[in-house]
């Protein structure tokens, strides 16, 4: 079986750690290529992993099936254009992991009937632990898909998203969602202390109690307001506390904020695509 040489544009951090998960999955190291203008990440990448590694893109993708742009997207034109003749002409799977460059600018920039799958991945990639929302273009075939997301399951889970515009919804939720996260557990921790604990039991607490709860969402399979009633015993100390919330209208706080989220990722994706 043939097995896929992946080049990855841009070794930064979401780079490095899809070549991190790629070679954990087991992918060859001789069969993945790095190129980024950083003569010092590519050589702890080839020190860690001993993967081929260049400055130069073009010599990265002289072989490749596949070509992950992992690179800013205000970098993106940029480092596409010169790519271009070579894409055409062997037509690769292109895999973009920026944020906000819309497949349309993609195809524009390589001018041509190119695969292209826009990733949205999350800041939890880079442990290991990311939502990657997929989006293929008509070009892509059936094992090109299964490649792309094999290579994205190597940093978490995959779904797949038959529209483009809601790559706008996905962002506002786990594109951005981490931070709101962090919120909540600043303001947990730090009603917590109000009431008394020290700071780091306080957030010892607070982590877990996160933790477990997304992992009693994931393993349990019941619905996320079937698992809240089940903790939510009649006159105890859930029920008051969640009564607040719900007074306060903290569902209508968050349908405010991704809609908020979601309109800045559409401007930005239009100016992005100006560039
Ligand atoms: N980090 C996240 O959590 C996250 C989440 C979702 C999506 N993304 C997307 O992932 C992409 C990469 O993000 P990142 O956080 O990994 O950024 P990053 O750490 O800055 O990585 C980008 C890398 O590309 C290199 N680069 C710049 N110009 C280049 C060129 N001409 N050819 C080849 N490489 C070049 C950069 O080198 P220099 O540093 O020397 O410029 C840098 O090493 C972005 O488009 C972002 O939207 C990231």
């Amino acid at each position: 079986m043939h097995t896929p040489v992946i080049s990855i544009i841009g070794a930064g951090n979401m780079g490095s750690s899809l070549i991190g998960g790629l070679i954990k999955d087991g992918h060859p190291s001789d069969k993945l290529w790095a190129a980024d203008p950083s003569g010092e990440k590519l050589t702890q990448l080839k020190t860690k992993f001993d993967i081929n590694t260049t400055s130069d893109n073009a010599q990265a993708i002289q072989a490749a099936d596949t070509i992950i742009f992992a690179v800013k997207p205000q970098a993106f034109a940029h480092v596409a254009l010169p790519l271009k003749k070579v894409i055409a002409e062997r037509k690769p799977l292109v895999i973009s992991i920026a944020a906000g460059i819309r497949e349309a600018s993609i195809q524009q920039w390589l001018n041509g009937k190119t695969p292209i799958v826009r990733a949205m991945p999350n800041t939890p990639a880079l442990i290991g632990c990311g939502a990657t929302a997929l989006y293929a273009n008509p070009y892509v075939t059936e094992s090109q898909r299964n490649l792309a997301e094999s290579i994205l399951r190597a940093v978490g889970v995959v779904v797949w998203l038959n529209d483009e515009k809601l790559m706008d919804t996905v962002t506002a939720l786990s594109g951005s969602g981490p931070a709101y996260f962090f919120l909540m557990m600043e303001a947990l921790q730090e009603a917590a202390e109000d009431l008394g604990l020290p700071t780091e039991t306080a957030r010892l607490l607070t982590l877990q109690t996160a933790l477990g709860a997304a992992r009693m969402a994931i393993e349990s399979g019941t619905s996320l307001a079937e698992l809240r009633r089940k903790v939510t015993s009649p006159g105890g100390t859930t029920e008051k506390a969640i009564s607040v919330l719900e007074e306060n209208n903290i569902r209508r706080l968050f349908k405010q904020a991704l809609q908020a989220a979601k309109l800045r990722s559409e401007e930005l994706a239009t100016l992005l695509g100006k560039e």
